[in-house]
């Protein structure tokens, strides 16, 4: 292996940055060059790529997106797409390929080794953390501390006008990140997809803890539970409260990534070197507890992964 190719691909997540600027300076320790690749697999696809070396990921460990830029891309679900990636991988004389990403992403990688038997390794980088196989994905932890930011404040307004504030936050069609963010705001409920809910059974606890003395409360729903608008008018119709509705979309994507997320990242962009030194073929880096281990390429993202159903309900408990 004389050089490899990283590229960041689909929804950018913060902390992508500390990632390349580790996979960068590993390759380089270990003697190997490197080509970035730009604007995701869109990138990929028209052969958009530079030569990085040490100072080209000088003072980006701090900075939320990503220096390579990313993109969505259809092409890359193309025979011709992928054919066309592999052009560009062997033109550059690629040896190994990091793709920087979420499940999707990897999907497309899976594709390139399928046809190309290049060796591609995948760094989990999403802030939806529906990554199977790994308890994290970089960049969630920023994430979640970026909604805590903006709901710790509005908790204020909504404590002084005694307001009902249903928060939306990303995630696609996964809990993942409202169920963190909701457990860690204490919020009244979050809604998620993977867990029924009805707003009858909503408004019938709000008017309980009103009556136990609540006088405001936070709903925490993921985008891929349903209409937030929706739910802001069945429960103004129902209770008669005064309702609000924010939505946190895509400043959850951006900011400094969080301690946790740059030393994952850091973590995470070595090993997917190593990984590549060590012969390995289709596989993602991933965390188990405090140890860094690598899951199978297919598995993390044909497999479905689990929401901790119990933190659910010890959030229910808690909002008594
Ligand atoms: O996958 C990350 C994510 O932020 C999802 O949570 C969200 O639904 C989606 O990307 C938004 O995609 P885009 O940035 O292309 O609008």
């Amino acid at each position: 292996m004389e050089k490899i190719g990283v590229v960041t691909a689909g929804g950018d997540a913060p902390w992508m940055n500390a990632a390349i600027r580790s996979i960068v300076r590993t390759a380089i320790f270990n003697g190997l060059k490197v080509v970035g690749v730009e604007r995701g697999y869109a990138g990929l696809i028209e052969g958009k790529t530079r030569p990085l070396d040490a100072r080209s990921v000088s003072g980006i460990i701090n900075r939320g997106g990503t220096v390579l830029k990313t993109a969505r891309c259809k092409e890359i679900k193309t025979e011709e797409g992928i054919r066309k990636a592999v052009e560009t991988l062997k033109a550059n004389k690629i040896d190994g390929l990091i793709v920087i990403g979420g499940d999707g992403s990897f999907r497309g990688a899976s594709e390139i080794y399928k046809v190309s038997g290049i060796p591609v390794i995948g760094v989990p980088a999403t802030i939806d953390n529906d990554v199977a196989g790994t308890d994290t994905t970089i960049g969630f932890d920023t994430a979640v501390n970026t909604a805590l930011f903006t709901i710790d404040r509005i908790r204020d307004t909504a404590t002084s006008h005694e307001r009902v504030f249903v928060v939306e936050v990303m995630g696609r069609k996964r809990g993942f990140l409202a169920l963190a963010v909701g457990f860690a705001e204490g919020a009244e409920f979050i809604l998620i997809p993977e867990i029924k809910f009805d707003t009858e059974t909503i408004c019938r606890k709000l008017k309980q803890g009103r009556r136990k003395g609540k006088t405001s409360e936070i709903i925490v729903m993921a985008e891929g539970a349903g209409d937030s608008s929706q739910i802001v008018r069945e429960i103004k119709e129902k209770t008669g409260y005064d309702v609000r509705l924010t939505v946190l979309g895509h400043a959850l994507r951006g900011g400094p990534p969080t301690a946790q997320s740059r030393i994952l990242a850091n973590k995470f962009g070595a090993y997917a070197v190593k990984l590549l030194l060590k012969g390995a073929k289709r596989r993602i880096t991933g965390i188990k507890g405090e140890k860094i281990v690598s899951i199978d390429l297919e598995y993390s993202w044909q497999q479905k992964k689990e929401i901790n159903e119990k933190v659910y309900h010890l959030s229910e408990i808690l909002s008594l």
